[in-house]
């Protein structure tokens, strides 16, 4: 399977299957990322992690044309509904088989509202379950503790977490955070996309290294065999 990150949280999964899942899908007014939404051709499922403009971000665009099923809490789901999308309803703790792959939404130390102000539901984390590969998706959030329980109850191949700070965990907690979870591959996001958030993620990568970890820092666009 393949793995895409475009920069900030948005990424995009294709399984050796050929379903296209994309997470965050925030492109067109985010000015680190080298694709735009109309380079997005085919999805299949559009997973929210939260509501924020830089997480719904161009989502209800690129469903108009690909028509894809958004997975998310359900009061995000029900706002996707609302709007016309077709969405699968979950909540924090509850895993679905669905025919790429499992989704389970995990607990977010954050906010969640939708960019015309509604209320969206508690932020979240995602683990997904894909082809043998378990890929942990934290959303924004801050660190917590249960992050270790979340590590002891999946053997997480790669974890992409945000070390931005400002709205998210910064660098130093990001660490910790890979020490908690314990993935085989860490992978940063949510930096540099603006001032408030600017990071450097070698810095991150060095500071993983140094806890006896593997950190990988994906170009903005970049796509990688996992
Ligand atoms: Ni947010
Ligand atoms: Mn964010």
């Amino acid at each position: 399977m393949k793995l895409r990150y475009f920069s900030h949280s948005a990424c995009q999964i294709t399984t050796n299957s050929g379903k296209v899942i994309l997470i965050d899908p925030f492109l067109d007014d985010n000015p680190t990322s080298p694709v735009k939404s109309n380079e997005i051709k085919r999805v299949d499922y559009i997973v929210l992690t939260h509501a924020h403009g830089d997480h719904i971000g161009d989502a209800f665009k690129i469903a108009d044309r690909t028509e894809p099923i958004f997975i998310c809490v359900n009061e995000l789901a029900n706002y996707c509904a609302s709007n016309g999308y077709t969405a699968h309803n979950m909540h924090i703790g509850g895993a679905y088989n669905f025919d790429f792959g499992k989704i389970k939404f995990t607990i977010a130390h954050h906010g969640s509202q939708t960019p015309d102000g509604q209320y969206a539901g508690e932020p979240a984390g995602v683990l997904l379950t894909i082809e043998g590969k378990i890929i942990y998706h934290t959303g924004d959030t801050g660190l917590f503790l249960d992050m270790k329980l979340i590590g002891e109850l999946n053997n997480i191949d790669y974890m992409l977490l945000p070390i931005g700070d400002n709205f998210t965990m910064g660098i130093d907690d990001a660490v910790k955070a890979v020490e908690f979870v314990n993935p085989k591959v860490a992978i940063p996001i949510h930096y540099s996309t603006w001032p408030p958030i600017q990071a450097d993620p070698n810095e991150f990568k060095q500071k993983v290294d140094n806890i006896g970890k593997e950190c990988i820092v994906m170009d903005f666009g970049a796509e990688i065999e996992i």
